[in-house]
């Protein structure tokens, strides 16, 4: 520990179990000294674990609907409130694809479904970053930070829609990066992370099969869900002021890969 966010306050979203990339972060985000409010759909709110996370990390936990304009400026109003002033950074961790859900291929995907599934994944980065703007709520020098997969450059066939969304995702990082740089000297990037054991992940089909290619494939193995925490801290802190509208592989080395002799062994 180094208390690399000292005195800063942010938002977490998307802690849903302790296998939750967002849960290690929340964890990681207090130890090196930051205040934080934690962030969920009501319905996994329900589920009763996020009640931990926040009894160990001393934040108090605002439900809200990331796809909906009035349940996030309760969030972020409330969170100025708690706070006593604006916040420095803001995660968004959340991610699910009704199609693969359901388990539609993607030659026959529901068209509804996968509107559902943009707002969700991609389009609430887009309506938290304008509800933030909107209520000045982020300090100067902050920083807003998504997480992403490569899916969004590179075909993996069972990822179906949320390739898409992630795609969708990095680019409304990149546009409001810029006007978040130009106006408020904040800063927007997501990081494209190696395939983890979360809730989420392993709702993908043939996710455990996929996992040990990906960590056969990567030098270094893929990175694990603590690591991650690790580099967004650092994402979150004063060492990264002039890092924005970055899509940031943490993976191993995987995504410079072409073939390691590992694999066809
Ligand atoms: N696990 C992986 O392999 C992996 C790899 C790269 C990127 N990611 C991304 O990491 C992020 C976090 O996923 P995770 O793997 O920790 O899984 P997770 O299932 O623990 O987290 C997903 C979160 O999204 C939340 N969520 C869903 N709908 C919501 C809504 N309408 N409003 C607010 N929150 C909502 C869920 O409640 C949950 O907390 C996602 O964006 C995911 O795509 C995951």
């Amino acid at each position: 520990m180094s208390n690399l966010l000292s005195g800063k306050k942010g938002i977490i979203s998307g802690a849903l179990n302790s296998e939750s990339l967002a849960w290690k972060v929340a964890e990681r985000c207090v130890e090196e000294g930051a205040q934080i409010v934690l962030t969920n759909a009501p319905v996994a709110m329900r589920m009763g674990e996020i009640n931990g996370l926040a009894e160990k990390c001393n934040a108090p936990v605002i439900g809200a609907d990331a796809t909906s304009m009035e349940d996030l400026e309760n969030l972020f109003s409330k969170s100025m409130e708690h706070f006593g002033g604006k916040f420095d950074f803001v995660f968004h961790s959340i991610g699910m694809s009704v199609n693969v859900r359901k388990g539609k291929p993607y030659t026959d995907l529901n068209h509804e479904w996968m509107q559902k599934t943009f707002d969700v994944s991609a389009i609430s980065f887009h309506k938290m970053m304008q509800t933030i703007w909107k209520l000045d709520a982020i300090n100067d020098w902050g920083s807003i930070l998504a997480l992403s997969y490569i899916a969004a450059q590179r075909v993996f066939p069972d990822y179906s829609e949320m390739a898409e969304s992630k795609a969708l995702l990095e680019s409304f990082a990149r546009s409001f990066g810029y006007h978040f740089g130009t106006t408020k000297h904040v800063r927007v990037n997501t990081l494209s992370q190696s395939p983890t054991m979360t809730t989420a992940g392993q709702g993908v089909k043939g996710f455990h099969d996929f996992f040990s290619y990906a960590d056969k494939m990567s030098p270094l193995g893929n990175a694990p869900a603590e690591n991650c925490a690790n580099y967004c801290v650092m994402l979150f802190s004063d060492y990264t002021r002039y890092v924005t509208m970055q899509n940031l592989y943490h993976d191993g080395g995987f995504s410079t890969m072409g073939m390691n002799p590992a694999l066809i062994q």
